[in-house]
């Protein structure tokens, strides 16, 4: 049943992202999707347009005079937005020397004009939610442009809560730890030919240190998201969220 409430999400055409999609869905958002690619953003729309109302757009975050104007665009009331479009990269397996724009452009910069451009859309009582991660709260060798990004993205979280908790807004950001996503994926295949292992024994070693010794699916952080948006978490703002990580210290 719908609620007639606006969800937009970042990212939204596949892994982290469409199980936020698919859960707003579920709980009877309008959801709106996007990212670069638009044929994948076509097929999860065509895919999940059976559980309820959904629409996509192509946006790169990292092109500042798309985002404004696509801002300029938009002039409907949005009730949740989620910020969860990233890249992973490592000055380690990738030989590129751009590894610090590109992932600070996607993970910083492009959630934080999106933002700040469709603040004044966002509902009294609205909420938003960053997709930050465990690298955003310890360090990782050779992974210091992503983990910088997403301390970042929680120092944002932090500030955007204070600045629009007078509208009842709450801003939170939640930190995962390694999710079954194509961006795992393409880092891990990666690791474990180095290391002449087979994919079963590597997740097995990979996901051992983790809270719940197992990596977590995308439905899983979903759950939190959906959690975070709803009305049971209107006294909640300006805090992260780990979920089953490597750093158990919280
Ligand atoms: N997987 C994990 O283990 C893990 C752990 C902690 C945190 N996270 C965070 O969770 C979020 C989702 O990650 P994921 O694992 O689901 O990754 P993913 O499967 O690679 O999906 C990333 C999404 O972001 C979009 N995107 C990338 N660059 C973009 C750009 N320039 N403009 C607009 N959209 C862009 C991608 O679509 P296009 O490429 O078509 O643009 C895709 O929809 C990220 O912020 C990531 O840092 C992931």
């Amino acid at each position: 049943m719908t609620n007639n409430n606006i969800a937009i999400v970042t990212g939204g055409s596949r892994g982290i992202g469409k199980a936020i999609a698919t859960q707003l869905l579920k709980d009877g958002y309008q959801v709106y999707i996007c990212s670069q690619n638009e044929s994948e953003l076509k097929k999860t729309t065509e895919e999940l347009s059976k559980l309820g109302n959904i629409e996509y757009f192509v946006l790169d975050l990292t092109d500042r005079k798309a985002i404004t104007k696509f801002i300029s665009s938009w002039n409907k009331p949005i009730k949740a937005l989620v910020n969860n479009a990233g890249i992973y990269l490592t000055e380690r397996l990738d030989e590129d020397k751009d590894v610090w724009d590109k992932v600070l452009d996607v993970n910083l910069n492009g959630l934080y004009f999106l933002t700040k451009g469709l603040a004044k859309h966002i509902e009294d009582n609205g909420r938003i939610v960053n997709i930050s991660s465990q690298l955003g709260k310890e360090g990782r060798a050779s992974a210091g442009a992503y983990s910088a990004s997403k301390f970042a993205v929680i120092g944002l979280t932090k500030c955007w809560a204070k600045e629009l908790g007078d509208k009842g807004i709450t801003v939170n950001a939640v930190c995962p730890g390694w999710v079954k996503t194509e961006m795992l994926l393409h880092d891990f295949e990666k690791m474990a030919k180095e290391q002449n292992k087979t994919w079963d024994e590597f997740e097995k070693e990979i996901a051992k240190p983790l809270e719940l010794g197992r990596m977590t699916e995308p439905s899983e952080v979903a759950d939190l998201v959906a959690f975070l948006v709803s009305d049971k978490a209107k006294a909640i703002s300006g805090r992260d969220y780990l979920i089953n990580t490597i750093w158990n210290r919280e």
